[in-house]
């Protein structure tokens, strides 16, 4: 019988194509509800779309009222419900959090990332949870922080940018980001600024391991688990990548994680606290050994993991920002307005402003602006939960024993139903209350940091990252984006510019 399975994958791919060539022949329908076929059920529409799953998600949705029963082929247990609908969302992700665990299904597309956070459920997970927030919970966590993001923009950013005005090239700003947040998030969690934003640009293979790998683990999410297994064991296309992305991760991180580098030993110099330390004496405590190879698999789960969390989303929020600028410059001019007006910037020019974490919280316009970037292109754009019971769902869709649930971020922010007939606006103003303070929304309504127990721990350190960021580039320079740039989001767990951000740059006069 498993033969027999195995035999009806492999022959997917060919039944496949020929399903597309006679659905693209076909006269197109109007609706966007993809038709149920014998065997394959309704994977051709979904492979045919997934060039823009997110978008084709958000139509798909906005004609279901918010809740679709995909089926999937016979035998390859992909039958999923997609929902974009809040009172779902907040069920799934706090209501009933305990029926929802990420689960082995997450896990094994997610292997790469081991028993790092992501992929830890229970015990494991409240562990590494309560562990690294003991690390931002640290009296002066923030103000080392302050000081290595200005650090990163004075030596990494600015001596990089103001090289691509002087040869006025056009570059990509993604890029830039990508590396910054890398360098960024490196230093926090195991101690080392790999540099890779640098004058030279150099080629990082760790770091540009990170976007083949989101890519190929999107891919995983819409084929059948057969075809995928066999690509890898094949070692081609997307899998291919994904190896290639493994090793690389390991060749960098393992040499750090060892004790004979030192890195272990010693605490932080500026902020008194070693997190893999932690880590691995905490992980001793509850393994009762001091095997030392356990605990260095473990260290490399935990900082791929942190590095993942923190390099891509905050570098795709800070990318998608600058396109949405450039899309509303009225937008950019109350930004420039708010930095001089709340910052008293005309009373105080120097060379280089230094924007502070209390100097950004004054920032709310700029919340605003980064709260719309997160709203309509939220970088973790989808979500992946199965019960371990049988679950009713608000919207009375019956959910059983792991089946999928895909809770579509991406596609809440375009929904007229949770945002009104302007949800495609860029508005930085709807976060904005009536008294002038940050105006709050709820996280099932707003899911872009999750929601409920797992709520992401970096939501705090990012606005403070992606804000004293913004800020400099919007205050000293004029960014256009290349006329005729192609922009859209990738087909990737997390939703990068599928083809950078081509920019050029010009000085502001403001010194
Ligand atoms: C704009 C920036 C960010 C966004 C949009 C974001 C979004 C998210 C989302 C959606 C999750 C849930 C993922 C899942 O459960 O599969 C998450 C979890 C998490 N994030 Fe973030 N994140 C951002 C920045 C950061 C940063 C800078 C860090 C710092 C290391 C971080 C650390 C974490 C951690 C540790 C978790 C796991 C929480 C848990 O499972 O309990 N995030 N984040």
């Amino acid at each position: 019988m498993a033969l027999i399975y195995a035999y009806l994958e492999i022959l997917f791919i060919p039944i496949t194509v020929i399903f597309l060539y006679f659905l693209t022949i076909r006269t197109r329908k109007k609706s966007s509800v993809p038709t149920n076929w014998p065997v394959l059920g309704m994977l051709p529409t979904l492979l045919r779309n997934s060039h823009r799953l997110h978008e084709y998600a958000t139509e798909l949705l906005t004609e279901t009222n918010g809740t679709f029963e995909f089926k999937g082929p016979w035998f390859c247990n992909m039958d999923m419900l997609f929902t974009s609908d809040p009172a779902n969302i907040h069920h799934v992700f706090s209501k009933n959090f305990s029926n929802y665990p990420k689960g082995p299904e997450f896990r094994k597309i997610f292997e790469i990332l081991g028993d790092g956070i992501f992929n830890a459920d229970f015990g494991l997970w409240e562990f590494h949870r309560k562990t690294t927030l003991s690390l931002m919970t640290q009296p002066n966590f923030y103000s080392f922080l302050e000081k290595s993001i200005w650090e990163k923009i004075e030596k990494g950013l600015i001596p990089v940018l103001e090289r691509f005005l002087e040869t006025g090239v056009e570059f990509d700003l993604q890029d830039v980001f990508q590396r910054f947040t890398f360098d960024s998030i490196c230093k926090i969690v195991i101690d080392y600024d790999p540099q890779s934003l640098s004058i030279d640009l150099p080629y990082i293979p760790c770091e540009k391991a990170f976007n083949g790998a989101v890519e190929a683990l999107f891919h995983r999410h819409i084929l059948p688990e057969g075809v995928w297994k066999l690509q890898k064991w094949l070692q081609i296309g997307k899998e291919k990548t994904l190896m290639k992305a493994w090793k690389s991760f390991d060749e960098f991180i393992y040499p750090r994680v060892s004790i004979n580098d030192g890195v272990l030993e010693k605490d932080h110099e500026e902020y008194g606290f070693n997190l893999l330390k932690s880590f691995k004496r905490k992980y001793e405590e509850i393994n009762n050994s001091s095997s030392r190879g356990d605990s260095r698999d473990f260290l490399r789960d935990t900082s791929l993991s942190l590095m993942l969390a923190g390099r891509d989303t905050t570098s795709t929020c800070l990318a998608w920002l600058f396109w949405l600028l450039a899309e509303n410059p009225s937008a950019e001019m109350k930004i420039r307005r708010e930095i001089e007006e709340e910052l008293h910037e005309k009373e105080d020019k120097i060379k280089w402003r230094n924007f502070s974490v209390e100097e950004s919280k004054k920032l709310k316009y700029l919340h605003g602006a980064l709260c719309e970037s997160l709203r309509l292109f939220p970088p973790v754009a989808m979500e992946h939960k199965a019960p371990i019971r049988l679950d009713v769902l608000p919207t009375g869709n019956h959910v059983t024993e792991n089946k999928v649930v895909l809770l579509a971020f991406y596609s809440m922010g375009r929904m007229k139903t949770i945002w009104g007939e302007d949800c495609r606006d860029f508005k930085p103003e709807r976060w904005i209350s009536e008294r002038g303070g940050i105006k709050h929304e709820p996280s099932y309504k707003f899911p872009a940091f999750n929601a409920g127990p797992r709520t992401c721990l970096g939501k705090e350190m990012a606005f403070i990252q992606m804000k004293m960021v913004a800020a400099t580039l919007i205050y000293h320079y004029n960014i256009k984006v290349v006329k005729g740039h192609k922009v859209s989001p990738s087909d990737s767990v997390i939703i990068q510019m599928k083809h950078g951000l081509r920019v050029k740059l010009s000085k502001r006069n403001v010194y």
